[in-house]
């Protein structure tokens, strides 16, 4: 594609024969991509924590397009049970997986902890996430040309993990600095994925993508954020156009990073992107690998 072209949803090709699962697509972002893939013929799985918040999304996307197939399936990612459920279920009813989109997120909330003791953001944005992948991996990786994409944010620059007290029961919680290091966790996950996979033969792509500011329910725990939303974050529309490219782009390489390309990467059509130098630290992503097989207890089976 031409450096100056814009990348909208009409880079999509048909996606007939493609099954997709998009975590998070009762809101936002992941409500967006999960339309618009369904919108161009691929099988979506709408994976969300809240069935009547699922029904309704499914609703909506019908009530906009005609013949769509889209599929509520319970999904809280703040639960390795029902992460398992939902893996599980899954493997019985399909037996291919071309798009994982782990598009769910929490941002700032107060402090708590998931159902198996990890701090919300973390537990919830890296934890479930990863558990998700590892027990779908396999079918991912038997589906050809089949991609995962992770979502990220600009707040990965405020992330630094302390591998000491990853759940915050040692210090004062700091919630914007925690959701930073979820998502710097969704970094070093895409990269280190994307190492083990390619050294252990695998084609298979692993690329991440941010949204730079768009106005949606994340911001729900900050009234100044929301107030700030009305001037600076995008529409939803364009705001999920990064993680579509990602998902989507035949010109996407291993490990790549796609964001809006505007003022700070706040807004504007999506284009390749560079995180932190941090985010790219071997030595961090492998140590979290480590620790997230032995935290959710999922490990990889790459060799
Ligand atoms: N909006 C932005 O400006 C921005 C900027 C940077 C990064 N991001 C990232 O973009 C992604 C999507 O966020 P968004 O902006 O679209 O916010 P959103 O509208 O709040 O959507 C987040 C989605 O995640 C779901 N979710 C939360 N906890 C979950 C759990 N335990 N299990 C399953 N689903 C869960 C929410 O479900 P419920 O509806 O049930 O709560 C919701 O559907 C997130 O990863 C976020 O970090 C957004």
């Amino acid at each position: 594609m031409n450096k100056n072209q814009r990348w909208t949803t009409g880079n999509i090709p048909d996606q007939t024969g493609k099954v997709v699962i998009v975590t998070g697509s009762s809101s936002g972002i992941g409500y967006e991509t999960a339309r618009v893939l369904a919108s161009k013929n691929a099988e979506v799985i709408v994976a969300v924590r809240n069935q009547t918040k699922g029904d309704k999304a499914v609703q909506q996307i019908k009530a906009q397009h005609q013949d769509v197939h889209v599929k509520v399936m319970l999904l809280d990612l703040a639960s390795l049970k029902s992460i398992k459920n939902f893996a599980d279920e899954f493997k019985q009813n399909f037996d291919r997986l071309d798009l994982l989109i782990n598009n769910a997120g929490v941002m700032i909330p107060p402090y708590s902890k998931t159902e198996d003791g990890f701090e919300l953001q973390i537990g919830t944005n890296h934890f479930g996430h990863f558990a998700l992948t590892g027990q779908l991996l396999d079918l991912i990786q038997c589906t050809p040309m089949s991609r995962i994409v992770n979502v990220s944010s600009v707040g990965h620059r405020g992330g630094n993990l302390n591998f000491d007290d990853l759940n915050w029961e040692k210090r004062d919680y700091k919630a914007m600095r925690a959701y930073g290091d979820s998502k710097i966790a969704n970094l070093y996950f895409t990269y280190e994925l994307q190492r083990r996979l390619t050294q252990s033969g695998s084609d298979l792509l692993v690329t991440a993508a941010h949204p730079g500011w768009t106005g949606t329910d994340l911001q729900r725990h900050s009234g100044p954020m929301q107030f700030m939303n009305k001037l600076f974050a995008m529409p939803i529309e364009q705001g999920a156009l990064p993680t579509l490219r990602a998902a989507i782009d035949d010109q996407a390489q291993r490990g790549d990073y796609f964001g809006p390309g505007g003022f700070m990467e706040w807004n504007g059509y999506p284009v390749k992107v560079s995180s932190n130098k941090r985010s790219h630290d071997k030595t961090i992503a492998s140590k979290l690998w480590d620790v997230s097989e032995a935290l959710t207890d999922i490990r990889y089976n790459l060799n």
